[in-house]
């Protein structure tokens, strides 16, 4: 009996230890943690539950049945983070680069699995060479098994992926599957094939961080959602970043205790819309100040930045917040702007997170570029995110809301539950000066142009039908949308049944 304990308390040290000292202390040199103090960090202290410790992988090809590792090359299991479950794996980059073995894949599975039936959300810490090259399709198999689980686990528990190392190849598509996909600047590369493989292919010269760096995904590609300095500061985010989001679709969006007073006045927002109608400000100026101690967790920040989208809380409810910014094109709406945007609602109506929109938009942006690139297709996304999200829904037009991104901006025809205009609202189908040069071919332009603004460039046309619901002082925002946020919190609106709807992809 002696024997078989010291065998387990052998076993676990060694699993412990993962791919060994010398291993450990290159991960470190890297200037990355290993996989278990990942884990540790991320979690509440003493919260991690491990599970399969002792799973082994079980190739015998290639010498593999004498190299073992006990928990093979991912850490997996539970714990909380402030009080709150969720389950988690984290690539061991120490034991055969972390590749996925069927064994590692199985581990995977297991929690995904755990988490789906008690309805808690994945949290998954990639750092991995690939597939075990040594298992071939056994490898192979085991991405498509997560894969799997991955897309039924959308939109039933939150899914998140942050990239700590190499993330190449097969295994890319399981962060891409997702909710969100965040990265580590300088350490972690995702792409489909490497720069070796690109030269050969393409005889393109790219270096692996321009290729897939966190630069690339969260500038250029849109594929990451946000970048964080290093192993530490991204844990950290994330604990801040579960904080805002359910366990699952059927938890309601979490409630904190808020010293911020609701019915606040923001008196700066009286003064924050330039008087001169071209003028541009900063719409993340507005989201902040109306939030909680002007807290604001910003998604894909440097990407398609004349949308912003991000979640904050309003008297302590989490909420997800969409602007258009006037300081980045205008605030125009693009292909990469509206993929942007509707992403972000949907996340937000997956998960009863209420959504609450400032609207300062100027149109859809013109040209052959957008047009080539099917800005109809793209524009169509975010229009039917709204169209199809049931929670509740507050706008606020804070100055042009112009032509067809006025009713795509969760307008009232769109089920806004309440619609709000500050006293510089302009709805119409266009800006004066391109309205005038239409209707009167310019004739008399500087004439008709004062005739147009004096009829639609503010919030009248809009009042008078009901399609706004009330003009307000801008600084009593905060106020209005805590209100109606504790009425709304009791909506019930379901959309017709279907297998599930045929989005414009
Ligand atoms: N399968 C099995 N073992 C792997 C592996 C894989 N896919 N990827 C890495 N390893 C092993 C290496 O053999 C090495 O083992 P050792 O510690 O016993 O020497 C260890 O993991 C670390 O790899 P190493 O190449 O020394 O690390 P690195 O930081 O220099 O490079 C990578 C990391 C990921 C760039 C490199 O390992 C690589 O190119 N791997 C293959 C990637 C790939 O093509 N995967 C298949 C695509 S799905």
């Amino acid at each position: 009996a002696l024997s078989v304990k010291n065998r387990i308390d052998k076993t676990r040290e060694a699993s412990l230890l993962g791919g060994g000292a010398k291993r450990i202390a290159k991960q470190h040199q890297k200037g990355k943690l290993t996989a278990r103090e990942r884990v540790h960090l991320m979690l509440d202290p003493g919260s991690f539950i491990e599970y399969d410790a002792f799973l082994e992988h079980n190739c015998s090809d290639f010498g593999m049945e004498d190299e073992k590792y006990p928990g093979d090359s991912v850490v997996t299991g539970r714990g909380t983070i402030n009080g709150r479950t969720c389950f988690v794996f984290s690539q061991d980059f120490t034991v055969f680069g972390g590749s996925l073995s069927g064994a590692h894949a199985k581990k995977i599975c297991k929690i995904m699995d755990q988490a789906m039936l008690v309805g808690a959300p994945v949290i998954g810490l990639n750092d991995s060479g690939g597939a075990r090259i040594q298992e071939g399709v056994e490898s192979l198999a085991g991405y498509a098994d997560i894969f799997q689980r991955n897309v039924n686990a959308s939109g039933v528990v939150p899914q998140i992926s942050l990239i700590m190392g190499p993330c190449a190849g097969g295994a890319v598509y399981s962060p891409a599957l997702t909710d969100y996909t965040f990265m580590v600047k300088d350490t972690s590369y995702l792409f489909i094939t490497g720069p070796d493989v690109v030269k050969s292919v393409t005889n393109e010269d790219v270096t692996q961080e321009e290729l897939g760096g966190a630069k690339t995904h969260t500038t250029v590609s849109g594929v990451a959602h946000r970048a964080f300095e290093n192993d530490v500061d991204a844990l950290l985010q994330v604990r801040d970043f579960f904080d805002f989001l359910p366990l699952s679709n059927k938890d309601p969006a979490p409630i904190r205790e808020c010293f911020d007073p609701w019915d606040r006045d923001v008196p700066g927002l009286d003064t924050v819309v330039p008087l001169e109608t071209t003028a541009a400000y900063d719409i993340t100026d507005v989201m902040t100040s109306v939030a909680d101690d002007s807290n604001f967790f910003e998604i894909m920040p440097n990407y398609a930045k004349n949308i912003v989208v991000g979640f904050a809380r309003m008297n302590g409810r989490t909420v997800g917040m969409v602007g258009n910014q006037p300081k980045v094109a205008a605030g125009c709406l693009d292909i990469n702007a509206s993929v942007k945007g509707a992403r972000f609602v949907r996340f937000c109506d997956s998960f009863n997170i209420p959504i609450i929109t400032f609207v300062d938009v100027p149109g859809f942006l013109p040209g052959t570029s957008q047009e080539y690139g099917g800005i109809i297709r793209h524009g169509a996304k975010l229009l039917f995110a709204y169209a199809e999200a049931t929670v509740p829904k507050i706008t606020v037009i804070t100055r042009k809301a112009y032509g067809g991104a006025y009713d795509v901006m969760s307008s009232k025809h769109l089920r806004g539950d309440t619609n709000y205009a500050w006293p510089t609202a302009e709805v119409a189908v266009m800006g004066a000066k391109g309205a005038v040069s239409i209707i009167f071919r310019g004739k008399d332009q500087a004439k008709n142009e004062a005739e147009y603004v004096e009829k639609f460039a503010n919030p009248f046309p809009a009042a008078v039908r009901g399609f706004v619901d009330d003009i307000i002082e801008p600084r009593t925002t905060r106020r209005q949308i805590c209100l109606d946020l504790d009425v709304l919190a009791s909506k019930k609106l379901d959309n017709p049944w279907k297998k599930h709807a045929n989005m414009p992809l």
